[in-house]
């Protein structure tokens, strides 16, 4: 097996974000075969995994097909497995991670599926090469995927490992903190793209504003982390790795360089302690420069009129009764800012609570779809007119 041979590619993302995974993963110029719910196919080889997980801001995993086949017992499904050259893939000196999904009426228990493939595998290498790789839970080294629906199986090499919307630079989480590849997903759909001032009142741990800001400044997201599962294969070219980092890291525009003037990004929040805690964090992401904090009550976030703002949003949208009726009121108070403060922007709330989003009493322009993880959300948009339109909300 060599690392330039071409198969499928699936690349996973949460519910409902293929749309824009599609868009970035076009960008990159991949032409993509197939997109579902939760994920898109593209055809290329490993190569074009390592550039995907480098760059995707909005994936889960990119998944390298191995093989594909018919599988109606547990048996079979070794002795598919058991038939790829894994001593080209693995070293018995490396530790596997075999994880699955299985939805098939033949087995049950998915651990008993993975402990199948698991034992296909190290007993193939233990054949072959006299020594057998460990194995266990942990996904820092090689992981093996595998999906098994009805009668067909796929097994891939799952090259990311952790999810790469982790970026690692969150070591100061706050209440509800929105995942990283989620936050860059909103961020992306209002059109961002670092040449607007971006406004976030309500930044908690300070993810949609760091997002941005690695999005104005062309940040590469996986230059933030060290290690990734296809470097634990034998495939992995490391010059060629090092070589594609060295790229993305010149696409970076960074401070003081004179082609980056980036529009100011302003993150604040109530609470002292999530300002300290996404200032840290835009410090670990290294693009603290970039953003001006400020703790105070989201109606007094100072917002330049007409200067084409967007401002985004992520209130609490407590899920048990007692809160619900306290957050009507911060709801109407958002309302009441768009209004009055917010003329010439676009305003945007994510919120799980559609009740909740109707107190804002402002016309949306648009009620976009999202999931933060299984629970149906929305992102809320309100153009506000500029002060000569008197302010009226409405498109
Ligand atoms: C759901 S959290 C935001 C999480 C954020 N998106 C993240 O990824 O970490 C809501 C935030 O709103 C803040 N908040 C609540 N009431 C506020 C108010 N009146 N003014 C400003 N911030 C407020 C809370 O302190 C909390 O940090």
């Amino acid at each position: 097996m060599n690392t330039t041979d071409r198969n499928t590619i699936m690349v996973t993302c949460a519910k409902g974000l293929s749309g824009i995974l599609r868009g970035e993963i076009e960008a990159l110029g991949f032409s993509v075969n197939s997109a579902h719910e939760t994920g898109a196919q593209i055809t290329g080889d490993l190569y074009d995994c390592m550039k995907l997980n480098l760059h995707l801001r909005t994936a889960f995993n990119v998944l390298y097909l191995l093989k594909h086949f018919d599988c109606r017992t547990p048996d079979q499904l070794y002795k598919h497995t058991a038939a790829l050259p894994w001593e080209e893939i693995i070293s018995p000196e490396e530790y596997l991670c075999v994880i699955g999904r299985i939805e098939t009426p033949t087995i049950e228990n998915t651990m008993f599926a993975n402990l199948k493939i698991k034992d296909a595998i190290v007993d193939r290498i233990m054949q072959k090469e006299d020594a057998r790789p460990d194995s266990g839970k942990e996904r820092d080294n090689v992981v093996v995927q595998a999906y098994w629906k009805n009668e067909k199986c796929w097994i891939y090499l799952n090259t990311s490992g952790r999810k790469i919307s982790d970026r690692n630079y969150r070591k100061m989480p706050c209440a509800a903190p929105l995942r990283e590849s989620l936050a860059a997903a909103i961020i992306l759909t209002t059109g961002y793209d670092g040449s607007q001032p971006l406004i976030c009142p309500m930044c908690g741990s300070g993810t949609l504003a760091i997002e941005a800001a690695l999005i104005a400044s062309h940040r590469v997201p996986g230059l933030m982390r060290a290690n990734y599962a296809f470097m634990h294969t034998l495939l992995y070219d490391d010059p060629a790795w090092q070589q594609m980092r060295t790229e993305a890291g010149k696409q970076s525009k960074k401070r003081g360089k004179a082609e980056f003037k980036p529009a100011p990004i302003i993150a604040t929040d109530i609470d002292p302690d999530a300002v300290r805690a996404a200032q840290k964090n835009a410090m670990t992401a290294g693009v603290e420069h970039l953003i001006d904090f400020k703790v105070c009550d989201f109606a007094e976030t100072p917002v330049e009129p007409d200067a084409g703002s967007i401002i985004v949003m992520n209130p609490e949208y407590g899920m048990r009764l007692g809160e619900t009726k306290e957050l009507e009121e911060t709801y109407g108070r958002i309302g009441d800012f768009f209004k009055q403060k917010c003329a010439g922007s676009t305003g945007y709330i994510f919120t799980g609570n559609p009740q909740l989003g109707k107190k804002v009493g402002l016309r949306t322009s648009r009620k976009i779809p999202f999931y933060n993880a299984t629970i149906e959300c929305r992102l809320l948009k309100y153009k506000m007119y500029s002060g000569t339109r008197k302010n009226k909300n409405h498109e």
